[in-house]
Order: structure tokens, then C-alpha cells, then sequence
């Protein structure tokens, strides 16, 4: 195989209680990534779309560029790459923006060399660009956006990611409100220590967020979608974040909180026709509060990448003739 097109999706990160441990993947939006083996070795960015100019074509600090070629580095340089990028979604939102593109990147690039290492050895190389884009190796956007639906990490060193159940028919709305918020900064303002009060009310609820997971029971989702540690501080850089999260309640949403670092505002409900009415009360509720927005409905998405096309060297037969 010479190139091959793979979609990875957006992504919401800490659901409420799981800050840094907790994520799932939507079904969009999500960035397209375009790989081309090249005999010319090392990675390079050579085509950046939808981004309005703004990424890196620096493969130093592009996140496809570095998580790719950490990738190759380690399965012994077997050959170079082209990259292009197709970015499906807004910048610095909370919608895992970065994650989606390192996470299209290595799976290309492990599928165009075939297949050295499982879904799950690619992780590591994702987190090596999260560190890149905002200085911190979080894995709860791109485990997600790798292995698909709720990912919870475990622990980080060692890296130890486990799959949780996804409730049948469960949805999202992303409302993201036209301002930008980086996750760098979203990071520096967070208290370094919490109380122990506040601990036992996150742990509770990220437990009891688990374990509806895995009973498909959707009023304890709704229950546990609480956080008492990053949401009180982030909230105070999204102008109307009250109003909004309250129409989400008031229209019938399970929960609602910060995706990622924001400023993206997340409703899980128990349809598309309910995210639908909370997404429409939240991108109001925004309005009215001067920011225009965009609302993006999704199921949660239990796949992650998805391979768009491949295309073989006309020199080379198909695999398998
Ligand atoms: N867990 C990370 C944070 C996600 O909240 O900073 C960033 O998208």
C-alpha cells in the first residue's frame, strides 16, 4: 500500500468527573488525515486544510507529524511519509482537535507498514503529540479516539487504558461557542491540590459514572455527571456557562459539563432526538449570552478511526493476488 485516507473523531475528554482519566469518542466531527509512503525518509507536512493557516508545518510540532513519526522511529524507519491534513473541526474547542489528527496519523501509518503493532501499542505515540500541542501527556482524548466509545486510563505510567460499555442509543450534543480557550492555560489555572472533600465527591461520582456504564442506567449517568474539581475553576473563561448548562438540564439532558478544557460545552442524553432539544436550548443559551456557536449531535461513536480509502502502487500487485 502507497497512501491511505483515515478519519479519526472528535472527542470528549473528562466527562465531568474524570478529569484526565475519562473520555469518549463521537461519531463526528473529526479530522481526515492522508498518508503517502515516500522513499525520501523522515515525515513532512506538505498540505494543511481547514485550519484557516494556523498548525505547525513544522513535523517537530504538528501533531500528526510527531506522532507518526515517533511511530516510524520505533518499527526501525521502514520507509518516509507525506502527510496531509483535513481538519474537520474547530481549534483549540474541546473537542480533542489535536488528538483526532495524531491518533488518523498512526493508525495510517501503522496500516501502510503493515500492522506491526495492535491499536493499542499505538497509544503511546499519540501522547508523545498531546505533550507537544499543550505540554501535557493526557491520554483521555486520544485513548478514545483510538480505541473508540468511553475509555477510561487507569494509571499513566504504566499506561494501562481500560474499554467501558457504551448504553444503547446514547448521545451527545457538543455545543461550541465561537471563542478559544488553550489548553495550556485551561491547565495552569487549576488548582495543584484539592481537599479531601472534594476527592471523596469526584471519586464517588466517577465510580458510580462507571458502574452506570456498565448497567445501561441512564438517571445514575445523569446523577454522577458532577465535577467538583476542574469545572468550578474553567467555567469562570466560558461567558455563559450557567445559562447554557441549564437549558441542557432544563431540556431534558442527562448531564452536562466542560468538553476537554473547553470551551465547548458537552449534554449526554439518552437519544438524538434529546440531544437534539438540548443542543438547540444550549446554542441559544449561548447566543443570548453574545457567542455565537455551533452544535455538532452525535451517538457515541464505539469504532474510533476509520479507514476512508487505500491506494496500492500500480507497480505492486494487491495483498493477496
Ligand atoms: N483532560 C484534559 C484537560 C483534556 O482537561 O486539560 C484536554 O482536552
Amino acid at each position: 500500500m502507497e497512501r491511505i485516507r483515515v478519519f479519526a473523531p472528535a472527542t470528549v475528554a473528562n466527562v465531568a468527573s474524570g478529569f484526565d482519566v475519562l473520555g469518549f469518542a463521537l461519531e463526528r466531527p473529526g479530522d481526515i488525515v492522508t498518508l503517502i509512503r515516500s522513499d525520501q525518509p523522515g515525515v513532512r507536512v506538505t498540505a494543511i486544510r481547514g485550519d484557516g493557516g494556523r498548525l505547525p508545518f513544522d513535523p517537530a510540532k504538528n501533531t500528526a507529524a510527531v506522532a507518526a513519526g515517533a511511530l516510524l522511529e520505533a518499527i526501525g524507519r521502514p520507509f518516509g511519509l507525506d502527510i496531509e491534513l483535513d481538519k474537520g473541526m474547530p481549534l483549540a474547542s474541546g473537542l480533542g482537535s489535536s488528538a483526532a489528527s495524531a491518533v488518523a496519523a498512526v493508525t495510517g501509518a501503522n496500516l501502510l507498514a503493515g500492522s506491526p503493532l495492535s491499536r493499542e501499542q499505538l497509544l503511546p505515540f499519540t501522547l508523545l503529540s498531546e505533550e507537544a500541542a499543550c505540554g501535557s501527556a493526557h491520554a483521555d482524548n486520544t485513548a478514545p479516539a483510538l480505541l473508540g466509545g468511553f475509555v477510561l486510563v487507569r494509571s499513566y505510567d504504566p499506561l494501562d487504558v481500560v474499554r467501558l460499555p457504551v448504553p444503547e442509543g446514547l448521545a451527545c450534543a457538543v455545543v461550541h461557542p465561537h471563542t478559544e480557550v488553550r489548553t495550556e492555560d485551561a491547565r495552569r489555572i487549576l488548582h495543584k491540590e484539592i481537599r479531601l472533600a472534594l476527592a471523596i465527591r469526584q471519586w464517588g461520582n466517577l465510580a458510580a459514572l462507571v458502574a452506570a456504564l456498565y448497567r445501561g442506567d441512564l438517571e445514575l449517568l445523569g446523577r454522577s455527571l458532577q465535577d467538583v474539581v476542574a469545572e468550578p475553576v474553567r467555567s469562570v473563561l466560558i461567558p455563559g456557562f450557567d445559562a447554557v448548562k441549564a437549558a441542557a438540564l432544563a431540556a431534558g439532558a442527562l448531564g452536562c459539563s466542560i468538553s476537554g478544557s473547553g470551551p465547548s460545552l458537552f449534554a449526554l442524553c439518552a437519544d438524538l432526538a434529546a440531544a437534539a432539544r438540548a443542543g438547540e436550548a444550549m446554542k441559544s443559551a449561548f447566543e443570548q449570552a453574545g457567542l455565537a456557536a455551533d452544535l455538532f449531535l452525535s451517538r457515541v461513536n464505539p469504532d474510533g478511526p476509520a479507514v476512508l480509502d487505500e491506494e496500492t502502487s500500480p507497480n505492486q500487485p494487491a495483498s493477496g493476488a
